[in-house]
């Protein structure tokens, strides 16, 4: 009898909930497909079960319902460009992110604004352009061990896998800079040893940790010779997490100031330093914070510059007329191959790199207005079914840049790459269009990488090409190994891929 009833209380309370989801709820008036705004187990049919499918479906969504549709029980999502200033604010307006969708990395993301700006108040100095600048002759170390390993696949019938090697380029250069602890993953030239699984499983993850929060929780009750069985390459990662740790306690004992050791040539400030030094509240300090800061950076700097650096190479090497003339401005600019431009002189390049097709992260980013309603005007008033939105204070509303980068209206023919729409008649860079590239996110939560990023990505996409470009042959690569197929945070093509290869002729 009493079986009876408790299953009778809980079907009462979910047709309760969900008629209140549909009815009663802040965010009943919005379109959307009724079984999104019911349950949370609509986005994860897409997102978990179908793999990163959810993307395509918000996009089908706003085909059928116009430029704002709710998502889930909680959540809205905007596909018109012209809302991304109000919702990736900077400046005074305070912008929250999604408790619930941070929460899926374990310790990605500060949620509150306040919080934030703290945290980020004391990371901007470690990451400006002026500490990127510094760092540039460890990238052209870097870039230097890059080019040799890849000269020691001269000849081979064997291919090498690009991203791999860009993902042990990225990892080693955000280690020694972060860190001041390399991992050499440049020192084999098989390029297999490096965080892309980890990185790769966790993003993964993150649709179940979403839903079933208790998972994180257990994984780290498990010994880790348990998680390192279930995962070999888990093992890596979990052996960095006790380098960085340690690292954490030696620096707490350490003599000298950061400045002290940036000054001296044979010592680098960390970020741990920067940290430590900073006025930032002691609670902040603990070891435990620290390491979390470590693991973002790592996680969130290696494998996006990585596939970035991937992507653009495939297209050049893909396309025969935007290969002639990137080579051309690029021997135009470095007369001598084995020179070392500075990141600032190869910026000035029109034609060398484009984000818009790599995404960086391809999942939507919502933010959160904490201290009162956002205002939506739609700028195509046709597609819209009301003038004007007001989305009640406290609600998440993400945009996604796998959907704005390919508006038809900012972007024709999106799909092909084509650096000729950056340029202006003159054939000078036309930054018109940048205001709509969101691969590092806008406003006050932009990646805060940006700078490292850029620097990456300009001294290798000019330096590899330059010295290695006629010798490289895409090797049974074609578009469906780039392509995105699947959003798993980060943009994964169809997935028993073999990767974007090339041999080295
Ligand atoms: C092409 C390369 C990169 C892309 C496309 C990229 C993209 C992004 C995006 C979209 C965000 C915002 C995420 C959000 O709103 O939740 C972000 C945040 C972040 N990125 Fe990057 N990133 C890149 C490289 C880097 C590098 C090299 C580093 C550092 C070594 C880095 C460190 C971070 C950190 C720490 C955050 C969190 C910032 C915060 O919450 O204030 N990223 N990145």
């Amino acid at each position: 009898m009493l079986v009876y009833a408790g299953a009778a209380a809980l079907v009462g309370y979910f047709v309760t909930l969900v008629l209140y989801r549909l009815f009663l709820h802040p965010l009943a008036a919005f379109p959307g497909p009724k079984l999104a705004a019911a349950t949370l187990w609509y986005e994860f049919f897409y997102d978990g079960i179908r793999r990163g499918q959810y993307t395509f479906k918000i996009q089908e969504m706003h085909e059928k319902h116009g430029p704002i549709v709710r998502i889930s029980p909680n959540e809205l999502h905007c596909n018109d460009p012209a809302f991304i200033d109000t919702l990736y604010a900077g400046g005074s307006a305070r912008r929250d992110k999604y408790d619930y969708f941070a929460s899926q990395f374990g310790v990605f993301g500060t949620v509150h604004h306040n919080l934030h700006r703290l945290r980020r108040g004391a990371m901007n100095r470690f990451f400006s352009k002026a500490s990127v600048t510094k760092l540039e002759p460890t990238i052209h170390d870097k870039i230097d061990k890059l080019y040799h390993q890849l000269c020691t696949h001269m000849g081979d019938e064997a291919p090498v896998e690009l991203n791999m090697a860009f993902s042990c380029f990225t990892t080693d250069v955000v280690t020694t800079y972060a860190f001041a602890k390399c991992y050499d993953f440049l020192d084999d030239a098989s390029f297999q040893s490096n965080f892309h699984e980890p990185i790769v499983a966790g993003t993964n993850l993150g649709p179940y940790i979403k839903q079933f929060p208790f998972i994180y929780p257990l994984m780290r009750c498990l010994p880790d010779s348990w998680v390192t069985a279930l995962n070999p390459e888990m093992g890596i990662f979990l052996q960095f997490q006790r380098d960085v740790k340690a690292q954490i306690r030696e620096i707490q004992n350490q003599k000298g100031t950061g400045k002290e050791r940036a000054k001296d040539h044979n010592l680098h400030a960390t970020i741990f330093h920067e940290l430590l030094e900073s006025d930032l509240p002691e609670s902040e300090k603990a070891a435990v914070r620290l390491w979390q800061e470590g693991q973002i950076i790592v996680g969130a700097g290696t494998e996006t510059t990585a596939w970035t650096l991937s992507v653009i190479f495939f297209y050049v090497l893909n396309d025969r007329n935007v290969y002639d003339t990137l080579m051309k401005e690029l021997e135009h600019a470095l007369p001598d191959p084995a020179s070392r431009p500075s990141c600032s002189d190869l910026e000035k390049l029109p034609y060398l790199i484009s984000l818009r097709l790599s995404y960086g992260v391809s999942t939507r980013l919502q933010r959160v207005s904490p201290d009162g309603p956002m205002l939506y005007r739609p700028s195509d008033a046709v597609s819209a079914t009301k003038l004007e939105y007001v989305i009640p204070r406290g609600v998440p509303v993400g945009m996604t840049s796998v959907l704005v980068h390919h508006n038809p209206k900012l972007f024709p023919r999106s799909t092909e790459f084509d650096p000729k729409r950056w340029l202006d008649s003159e054939g000078k860079r036309d930054r018109s269009l940048e205001k709509y590239i969101l691969s590092f996110s806008k406003g006050s939560r932009q990646c805060v990488g940006i700078n490292l990023a850029y620097a990456e990505l300009f001294m290798v996409v000019g330096l590899i090409l330059r010295r290695l470009g006629p010798r490289l042959r895409l090797y049974e690569t074609g578009l469906d190994d780039v392509e995105i197929l699947h959003d798993l945070f980060v943009p994964i093509p169809k997935l028993d891929t073999k990767g974007i290869r090339v041999r080295i002729i």
